[in-house]
């Protein structure tokens, strides 16, 4: 419940995008305090009103921290983009403690009539250091679909990704999931058999699966909403009817690859086509 609402659910929003703007902008207007004052060193109030921005930029920074760690740990281990939301975390970080020991520096020359070179310098670092976060941040966002759609989605998103086998010599083309038959209506799972990445829904009691990449720009299926029988790209909100994989809303506009999913001896698995032999 309390993830969902930091994941930005109840807005139907992403929540730490939309909080970053308040700390940004209180940081910036802070140094143009800071070079306001020194510009115009007959109006004391500028040092002072340039600690308080920068006062609220770090409490804004904290509130932003913590839907920004749930989104965070939501990434998948093996997702390409974890790597770059390890730096964005490290770099902010970093930024928030230097505009902690910013604000200590600067709590003693209140009262003068302007910004000391130290506090100055700090400053011009932190947002040196938050440009290039910031960067990152939107990289994560438009590179790599992260924060991207998962707010839109009301069932849990599949953790990891199930690894099977079609067996031996390519025959055996009935590859059963027994994981399939926990899920909950609207729930999906993904399973790799031999390199082949596949999404498995429940809808009203029954099973569908369909290619888990997107045919628009691979947005992750599995991880999209469900409205009928149409799954929602989380990333640019594409629709296929999971049924027969068309598409039914662009921008994509190849349709998906789906699977027939059977009933066998009780367990449920996806039917393959044999693999074509080479002569
Ligand atoms: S990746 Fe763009 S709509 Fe799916």
């Amino acid at each position: 419940m309390l993830k969902d609402f930091l994941e930005g659910k109840p807005l139907r929003h992403p929540l730490h995008p939309m909080l970053v703007h308040f700390p940004i902008g209180l940081f910036i207007l802070s140094l143009l305090l800071d070079l306001g004052s020194l510009a115009f060193p007959s109006t004391p109030s500028l040092v002072r009103e340039a600690f308080y921005a920068m006062l609220l930029g770090i409490i804004g920074a904290l509130i932003a921290a913590v839907p920004g760690l749930v989104d965070y740990t939501d990434i998948r281990n093996d997702h390409p983009g974890k790597r770059t939301a390890t730096a964005h975390l490290t770099l902010n970080l970093i930024v928030v403690g230097l505009y902690g020991i910013n604000l200590g520096v600067r709590s003693s020359t209140l009262n003068a009539l302007t910004t000391p070179v130290g506090p100055l310098i700090l400053s011009l670092v932190g947002i040196a250091l938050l440009s290039v976060s910031g960067y990152l941040g939107g990289r994560l966002v438009y590179d790599e679909g992260i924060s991207v759609g998962r707010h839109k989605r009301r069932t849990p998103t599949p953790e990891n990704t199930l690894h099977l086998t079609r067996g031996e010599n390519g025959e055996a083309v009935f590859v059963p999931v027994p994981e399939a038959e926990s899920l909950g209506d609207r729930e999906t799972l993904r399973v790799e058999i031999d390199g082949q990445v596949i999404a498995i829904v429940k809808l009203d009691g029954n099973f569908y699966a369909f290619q888990e990449f997107c045919t628009h720009r691979f947005g992750p299926l599995s991880e999209g909403d469900f409205e009928g029988f149409d799954v929602h790209c989380p990333w640019h909100n594409s629709c296929f009817d999971v049924r027969s994989g068309k598409v039914t809303n662009g921008p994509a506009k190849v349709d998906l690859k789906t699977f027939t999913i059977e009933t066998r001896a009780g367990k449920t698995g996806i039917v393959l086509p044999r693999e074509r032999k080479e002569s």
